[in-house]
């Protein structure tokens, strides 16, 4: 059995002890990282969330915590009592903060044994991801994710604080709702006293914040849990963080202007990075056109050219029917990657048909001229045209994709685009890129619904000098919408939200609900504008995602204390899990496998 505190006090950190602290008394208390016997001296190295220190135990200094200190393994929970003192010259560990000093331990007690652990606590260790996880409390123990959770602590204390005194107040939404469309799948939750009922886990506090505003709070912050049923990526977990807020009497620049202010606080507070504000703001149909993508990665070039016009009139079938079917012909110039090999050039084409492209056309600038899988359906005039508008030398590689689908050519080159950076090294790990995309389209039409959807979601504005189109157009009105962009990554988007019954009513109608349908689903929303609704807008982050960057992680369960695989199971707890019989008939539920 672990020994008990019984009266002992801490009085320092591991980490935190200095010179200056030499000739003290202090007490100590943390996990044993390492401990090395040399025969009459034990050194042991203890732990806690601040760093480490080395204490020395020997028969001299006190028999009884020698003889303990034979039996002390990796992990063991100690509180040590000793005097601070100075490493002479050659014993100094320029490895460790505390490395010039030392405890000469008098006393010390084990609080609590340790098995084996089936990794060892420290940050160059190449354990399975599967095993983290399974021992998540000792991973948990690395300085790394310590310093990670840390900071993610330190970024939603600034961003309380920044909030907090620009006039918004945190105010608690619940988490058993009626389920809101925010595109994913909802997480149900079983009504026991309502058989047959379900709340939804709430995808983003939405709708509860704009109600907020109508109840006049003006300003509303929270840091909330948000779940969403969804297919898991490296950025994405079903179970996430939002820094969500909203604002009244605003419009999409006020949302923005502030926004800025708070993300270069962060950036200055935790990485002491001066960021220049206002970022760069571009349409998203620009975006589209230059990146292929409606987050790019503004650290490299290699922007998206339209060769279409070359290609309307022409004998090359699969171009010109792209372009004479609404679609279009779109190419990167990958700098100095002409002599890719064949099976590489092969394996690209194979690439772009993940995202549904029907294949890919290269061209390699060679010093005998261009050569292309195509060359003998391009005429001379075609291929020097394609040459010129990609602004494509000698070395170089173009790559093109043609499809009738424009969002089709977009994601393919967008996503090669990113993969040709990575491959080449054309991206800058140190900077940081901000962007706002604005001018989104309010609708996009989906293929499988056949049906407008909300790109956002249904609550967003439309612009006011394209509402007119909501009838006649609605696939070309655009939206009072804003994503904040870093580096590649959406960390944010909001919008400037309808407040009107009339609006929201004939959005409603647009994404195909019948008004008995907006009303059985949104009818309290609908209800509440007609009490007198402020004009109103936010944004909400993904903290996980903000966190990720500041700490320079691209995964994003390094930033969650307890996160999901991609398989959406917590393997440390082992859930989801089966549950009793007794409390599925209390649910009035049966499970048909
Ligand atoms: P949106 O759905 O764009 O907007 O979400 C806002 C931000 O949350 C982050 N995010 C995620 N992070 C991790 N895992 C996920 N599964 C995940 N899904 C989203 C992204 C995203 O930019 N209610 C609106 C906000 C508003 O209009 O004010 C909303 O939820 O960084």
């Amino acid at each position: 059995m672990g020994e008990q505190l019984s009266g002992m006090k801490r009085t320092h950190m591991c980490g935190e002890l200095t010179l200056e602290d030499v000739g003290k008394s202090v007490i100590v208390m943390g996990w044993v990282q390492r401990r090395r016997d040399l025969g009459g001296l034990i050194f042991l190295e203890l732990r806690d969330r601040t760093g480490l220190i080395q204490i020395v135990c020997s028969e001299q200094l006190s028999k009884e915590a020698f003889d303990k200190a034979q039996h002390v393994r990796n992990e063991y929970v100690l509180a040590a009592a000793g005097e601070v003192v100075r490493r002479s010259d050659e014993n100094i560990n320029p490895n460790l903060e505390t490395g010039n000093i030392e405890i000469y331990v008098s006393e010390f007690k084990i609080l609590s044994k340790a098995e084996t652990p089936p990794f060892m606590v420290e940050d160059r260790n190449n354990v399975s991801e599967a095993i983290r996880l399974k021992y998540r409390y000792l991973d948990l123990r690395r300085p790394s994710m310590q310093k990670i959770l840390m900071t993610r602590y330190r970024i939603t204390r600034i961003v309380r604080d920044f909030l907090d005194k620009n006039g918004f107040i945190d105010i608690e939404t619940p988490l058993l709702i009626k389920s809101t469309p925010e595109g994913a799948r909802d997480y149900l939750v079983p009504s026991r006293v309502q058989p047959g009922k379900f709340f939804a886990l709430p995808q983003s506090p939405q709708i509860f914040k704009q109600l907020l505003m109508i109840s006049g709070f003006d300003r509303y912050y929270q840091i909330a849990k948000c779940l969403r049923d969804e297919d898991l990526r490296a950025d994405r977990q079903p179970e996430f963080t939002q820094i969500d807020m909203e604002m009244s009497f605003v419009e999409e620049d006020d949302v923005i202007a502030l926004n800025e202010k708070m993300i270069a606080r962060i950036f200055k507070e935790i990485l002491d990075i001066d960021l220049e504000v206002p970022f760069k703001r571009i349409s998203w149909q620009e975006a589209m056109n230059r990146f292929g993508s409606d987050k790019p990665d503004m650290r490299f070039g290699m922007e998206l050219k339209d060769l279409s016009s070359i290609f309307a009139d022409s004998d090359f079938k699969v171009f010109k029917d792209a372009v004479q079917n609404g679609g279009s012909v779109r190419g990167i110039n990958v700098k100095g990657a002409a002599s890719m090999p064949r099976r590489q050039l092969d394996e690209l084409v194979e690439y772009v048909k993940t995202y549904k492209a029907k294949g890919l056309v290269w061209i390699q600038m060679l010093d005998d001229g261009p050569r292309s899988q195509i060359s003998k359906f391009l005429k001379d005039d075609e291929m020097t045209q394609v040459v010129n508008v990609m602004e494509a030398e000698k070395g170089d590689l173009i790559l093109i994709v043609a499809d009738k689908n424009n969002m089709v050519v977009y994601d393919a080159l967008g996503h090669l685009r990113l993969e040709m950076g990575k491959r080449y090294n054309l991206i800058d790990e140190s900077k940081y890129e901000f962007l706002w995309v604005v001018d989104f389209p309010l609708l996009e039409y989906s293929e499988e619904e056949k049906r407008f959807v909300a790109m956002h979601h249904p609550f967003t504005a439309p612009k006011d000098e394209d509402i007119e189109m909501l009838d006649k157009d609605p696939g070309r009105v655009r939206a009072k919408a804003y994503d904040i962009v870093l580096n590649g990554l959406e960390i944010g988007g909001g919008s400037i939200r309808i407040h009107d019954t009339e609006l929201q009513k004939k959005m409603f109608k647009v994404l195909g609900f019948t008004d008995e349908d907006a009303e059985a689903r949104f009818g309290f929303l609908l209800n509440a504008f007609k009490y007198g609704a402020p004009p109103h807008g936010g944004i909400a982050y993904g903290l996980d995602r903000l966190t990720m960057i500041l700490t320079g992680t691209d995964n994003i369960r390094d930033v969650i204390a307890f996160p999901k695989t991609q398989n959406a199971c917590d393997l440390m707890s082992d859930s989801p899990s089966e549950v009793s019989k007794e409390q599925l008939d209390e649910l009035h539920i049966k499970v048909n496998l």
